[in-house]
C-alpha cells in the first residue's frame, strides 16, 4: 500500500486525501520508515501537487495536533510569518507597532534553520524572557495588554515538526506546495483570523527566485481561502542582509532602535513599516494608507516601543540585561569604491560559525556574538575604512571579503 502510494506520486498522479493520510500519519506513528516518507518528499519535490492535495495535507497536518482558540479575545487575530533570512527582526518591530495600533497579535515563533535566526532565538537574547507561555497566560497576557509573542506549545502541528526534520536532511524542503501546507498548517492552528507572509527571496532564503514566490503566494492566498482565512503577501528581497545587524542581542537592540525611531530610510525599517501598516489595516479593517499613518505615529510618538517594553515586562525578560560580546574585530575595505553587493548566505554563514545558532539540537547558541554594517549597500568607502564590526566569543572565523562584498 505505501509502495502503491509512493509509486503513483512517482508516475506524477494525484493522491486521494486518504492515500496522503495513510503515509503521512503512519509517518506520524513510526509505522513508515523515513526512506520512504523522503522518497514521497522528492517525488512531490519533482511532480508538484495539485490545489486539492496541498489542501488536503494541510488538513492533515492541523489534525495532527492541538487547535487553539483564541476567539474570546476581542478583534481580529492577525498573525504574521516570514519564510526565513538573514537578519530578519521584523516580527520584534512589527508587533509591538501592530498592538499600539489597537491591532491584537498572538504571535507564536519559531526557532532558526540552518544560517536563519529565529525570533525565539532572539527573544531569548533578553534575560529571563519567558518564551514557553502557557494557553493560558498567553489569553490573559493579550487580554491586559494586547500582544504575545512566545514559543509554539509542544503540541502545536506535531507533524510538522518530524516532516520538517526530514525534508531538512533530504533536500526537500524547496518545494511550493511542502512549503504552503507547513506553513498555513501552523498559522490556523495557531488560531489566527488574517495572516500575513514575508516571502524572502534571494540567496539568503528557502526561494531563490521571484517566480516561485509568486506561485507560493498565489497558493498560500488560495490555502486561506479555502479555509475562510484572509492571507496577504509581501515578497521581500533576501540578497542582502536585512537591517544592520545579524545575530541575537545584536538584532534586538537594532529593533530598539527601529522602535525608538532612532534609524530611518533604509530597506529594513521600510518594509516594517509596509509589514506593520498592512497588518493593522486588516486588523482594523482599514485602507493601507490610513493604518501606514498610524504605525507612523506609534513610531514617532514612541507609543510602539512601550509597548515593546510592557511585552518584555509581562514575559520577565530584563532588557537592561541585554549583552553583547566586548570582543570585537573590524572588517576594513579592500578598496576605495561602492558597495555594490553584501552577501546574505555569506554574512548568515559567518554569524553561524561564530555560534549565533545551532548546528546540532543540542548545542548552545551564543546570544551576544554576531556582525554589524557599518556600511551598507551603496554606500562609498575609502580603501582601508571599517565596513563590518564582528563580535566574537572564542576566535573569529577566516573572513574571505571578497566572498562577501562586491565593489564597483
Ligand atoms: N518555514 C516553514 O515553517 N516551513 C517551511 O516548509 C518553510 C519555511
Amino acid at each position: 500500500m505505501i509502495l502503491d502510494i509512493i509509486n503513483k506520486k512517482r508516475l506524477g498522479k494525484e493522491l486521494s486525501y486518504q492515500e496522503l493520510d495513510t503515509i503521512f500519519n503512519g509517518y506520524l506513528n513510526g509505522e513508515v520508515a523515513d526512506y520512504q516518507m523522503s522518497a514521497l518528499l522528492m517525488a512531490i519535490c519533482i511532480n508538484g501537487m495539485s490545489d486539492e492535495e496541498t489542501f488536503a495535507l494541510t488538513k492533515i497536518f492541523i489534525d495532527s495536533g492541538d487547535i487553539l482558540d483564541f476567539s474570546d479575545l476581542p478583534g481580529i487575530k492577525v498573525d504574521k510569518h516570514s519564510t526565513g533570512g538573514i537578519g530578519d527582526k521584523t516580527t520584534l518591530v512589527i508587533v509591538p507597532i501592530v498592538a499600539a495600533c489597537g491591532g491584537t497579535v498572538v504571535k507564536m515563533s519559531g526557532r532558526g534553520l540552518g544560517y536563519t535566526g529565529g525570533t525565539i532565538d532572539k527573544l531569548e537574547s533578553i534575560p529571563g524572557y519567558r518564551i514557553d507561555l502557557t494557553e493560558g497566560e498567553i489569553m490573559k497576557q493579550v487580554y491586559n495588554i494586547g500582544l504575545v509573542v512566545t514559543g509554539q506549545t509542544a503540541d502545536l502541528v506535531p507533524m510538522d515538526k518530524v516532516v520538517y526534520a526530514l525534508r531538512d536532511v533530504s533536500s526537500t524542503v524547496s518545494s511550493v506546495p511542502l512549503i504552503a501546507s507547513s506553513i498555513m498548517s501552523k498559522k490556523i492552528a495557531c488560531g489566527a483570523d488574517k495572516i500575513i507572509i514575508d516571502i524572502k527571496v534571494g540567496n539568503g532564503a528557502l526561494i531563490q527566485t521571484k517566480e516561485e514566490a509568486k506561485k507560493l503566494s498565489e497558493l498560500m492566498i488560495r490555502i486561506g481561502e479555502f479555509y475562510n482565512r484572509e492571507v496577504r503577501t509581501v515578497i521581500s528581497d533576501m540578497n542582502t542582509p536585512l537591517g544592520i545587524t545579524v545575530g541575537n542581542s545584536l538584532e534586538v537592540l537594532e529593533a530598539i532602535d527601529v522602535l525608538k525611531g532612532r534609524e530611518k530610510n533604509n530597506p529594513f525599517v521600510d518594509l516594517c513599516i509596509e509589514l506593520a501598516s498592512e497588518m493593522v489595516s486588516m486588523s482594523l479593517e482599514i485602507p493601507v494608507k490610513e493604518a501606514k499613518e498610524k504605525v507612523l505615529q506609534v513610531i514617532e510618538d514612541r507609543s510602539a516601543y512601550h509597548k515593546f517594553e510592557e511585552m518584555v515586562a509581562s514575559q520577565k525578560g530584563h532588557l537592561d540585561k541585554i549583552k553583547v560580546s566586548d570582543k570585537t574585530y573590524f572588517i576594513r575595505s579592500p578598496q576605495a569604491g561602492v558597495i555594490k553587493r553584501i552577501n546574505a548566505l555569506a554574512i548568515g554563514k559567518l554569524v553561524f560559525q561564530l555560534g549565533a545558532s545551532k548546528e546540532e539540537m543540542d548545542d548552545k547558541i551564543d546570544f551576544t556574538v554576531g556582525v554589524k554594517l557599518n556600511k551598507l549597500v551603496g554606500d562609498s568607502v575609502k580603501k582601508g575604512e571599517v565596513i563590518a564590526t564582528i563580535f566574537y566569543k572564542k576566535k573569529v572565523p577566516e573572513i574571505k571579503i571578497e566572498n562577501i562584498y562586491t565593489f564597483e
